[in-house]
């Protein structure tokens, strides 16, 4: 049979036995056993348990057996029977081992004890064979396949946003230059300055912090529209909330108003959560122990108030509460507590104040509007009063900002204004601009940082630990 139609070992462990003739491909992850019989757990990474293989010596050449050892690969045919011992349902009686590759046990860097996710970050070509990195990256899966669906199912249209770009979306100017100048030998121009016209796109080009002003362009015809890309921030956070390289989904609907954004936001979310619930209810009950076990070293405030399973119930049904800017800083400054950032009105909040926000003062999700406009984009549409913009982040538990987004200034005018009022070198934007100037309509989108969303639904505490390969500051191997 073609190994595209092979069931794989989740789809055995669900089968009724009737010691029908299997045969089955991957791992060892443990191996023990006696003079007589040895078992074998072996995962072919489809789900988090392992299929038990059972192994009389007598059938078996000593050397086959001596080579199966933790991290080896092995293809097994035998007889799938209910099992004899406690832990599993099944067991496969071996027939037939054959040794695909072998791995010396003892060089293994992946040992029976466990492991530090710190130390597992540096060996992250082998992560993926730990039970937690298995879980994570199935659940990862998970949720981008529910993306897709969720915006297919309300008729939003996948745009492919590029990557290498020659404008600076959020203009906060934190980006990586793309170039292929020889460092060596740079052209100049007459002021002594890198003549970038003599660059490969002939002006400077740097790799993207966003989609959404391409995703504006699209949104102009096909009315909702979503892209879901890499973006990338030379920002030197070395936070447990930040990478170097990170996925967006960005949403961006025309005749779309705030409070219409806000309500996609809330219920694209809930989706999601729930849709994980649903179809990674193993992994995320191996998480939830890993956790309280982690957790049970920890003194009892520094501990998460819910388990995950419960919190991920809690947030999927729960109404998020909807305040301005205005109001959180009311409810910050009269909290009395005592923050690093001291708060004022005007301040952009702190992860400090966010948390504070959601965990401590509404118990839940938090979406916060209308902040004053000198600390955020260009593109967000002007409030009434002149001093704050139609912007809206979601604020999420243990993770503070998830989702940052905004009606967007469909104003020629107000929106021309904005740009020379900032400094933004309008002639780099001005296909953007005359969006505004041909059927300009509202609309309204936000970016929802992947990360941030698994780092929320596997309830892991840094961020690197839920991407394969996390780029981050002096960080570049694999
Ligand atoms: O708030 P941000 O910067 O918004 C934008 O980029 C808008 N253009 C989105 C839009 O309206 N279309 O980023 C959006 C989200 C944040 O809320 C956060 O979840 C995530 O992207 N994010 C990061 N995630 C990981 N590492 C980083 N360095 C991140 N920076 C932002
Ligand atoms: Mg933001």
């Amino acid at each position: 049979m073609s190994a595209l139609h092979q069931l794989r070992i989740a789809d055995w462990l669900k089968t009724t036995p009737t010691g029908q003739t299997i045969t089955v491909s991957g791992w060892v992850r443990t191996k023990r056993g006696n003079k007589d019989i040895a078992f074998v757990a072996l995962s072919d990474g489809s789900t988090i348990n392992t299929l038990q293989i059972v192994a009389e010596l007598v059938n078996f050449d000593e050397e086959i057996i001596k080579k199966i050892q933790t991290g080896c690969s092995l293809r097994v045919t035998g007889a799938l029977v209910a099992s004899q011992g406690a832990g599993q349902t099944v067991d496969l009686q071996a027939q037939k081992i054959e040794i695909l590759g072998e791995a010396d046990a003892e060089k293994f860097p992946l040992q029976k004890k466990k492991h530090t996710l710190e130390f597992l970050r540096e060996i992250a070509h082998l992560r993926p064979r730990t039970n937690t990195f298995g879980a994570i990256l199935r659940i990862r899966h998970a949720l981008a396949f529910a993306i897709h669906k969720y915006f297919n199912d309300h008729h939003f249209y996948y745009i492919h946003a590029p990557i290498i770009t020659g404008s600076d979306a959020e203009g906060a100017g934190e980006m990586f230059r793309v170039s292929t100048i020889d460092p060596q030998n740079p052209p100049k121009t007459g002021n002594g300055e890198i003549d970038y016209s003599q660059d490969f796109f002939g002006k400077s080009a740097n790799l993207t912090v966003s989609g959404q002003l391409e995703s504006e362009l699209a949104a102009m015809a096909l009315s909702r529209v979503y892209t879901f890309g890499p973006t990338f921030r030379a920002e030197n956070s070395n936070t447990a909330r930040h990478l170097a390289e990170f996925w967006m989904i960005e949403p961006e609907m025309a005749f779309f108003e705030l409070t219409d954004n806000m309500d996609l936001a809330e219920d694209f979310l809930q989706y999601l959560i729930k849709y994980a619930m649903e179809h990674c209810a193993d992994d995320l009950v191996f998480l939830e122990k890993r956790l309280i076990e982690e957790e049970s070293q920890l003194k009892k405030e520094d501990r998460n108030p819910m388990p995950l399973l419960e919190k991920l119930k809690f947030v999927s049904e729960t109404a998020f509460e909807r305040i301005t800017y205005t109001e959180a800083v009311a409810i910050l400054e009269k909290s009395g507590r005592k923050f690093e950032f001291p708060v004022k009105w005007g301040i952009d909040l702190q992860s400090e104040h966010e948390r504070y926000l959601v965990e401590k003062h509404f118990k839940k999700p938090v979406i916060l509007t209308n902040y004053p406009k000198d600390i955020k984009a260009f593109y967000m549409k002007l409030d009434e009063d002149g001093k704050t913009v139609r912007a809206m982040d979601v604020l999420f538990p243990g993770i503070g900002e998830i989702i940052g987004g905004s009606q967007r200034e469909e104003d020629y005018e107000k929106l021309s204004k904005r740009i020379d009022e900032m400094g933004i070198h309008r002639e780099s934007l001005w296909w953007y601009l005359e969006t505004r100037q041909y059927g300009t309509v509202p609309h309204s989108g936000f970016g929802l940082g992947f990360e941030r969303l698994v780092l929320f639904v596997t309830g892991m505490g840094n961020i690197r630990d839920v991407i394969p390969f996390p780029r981050t500051p002096k960080n570049l191997e694999f």
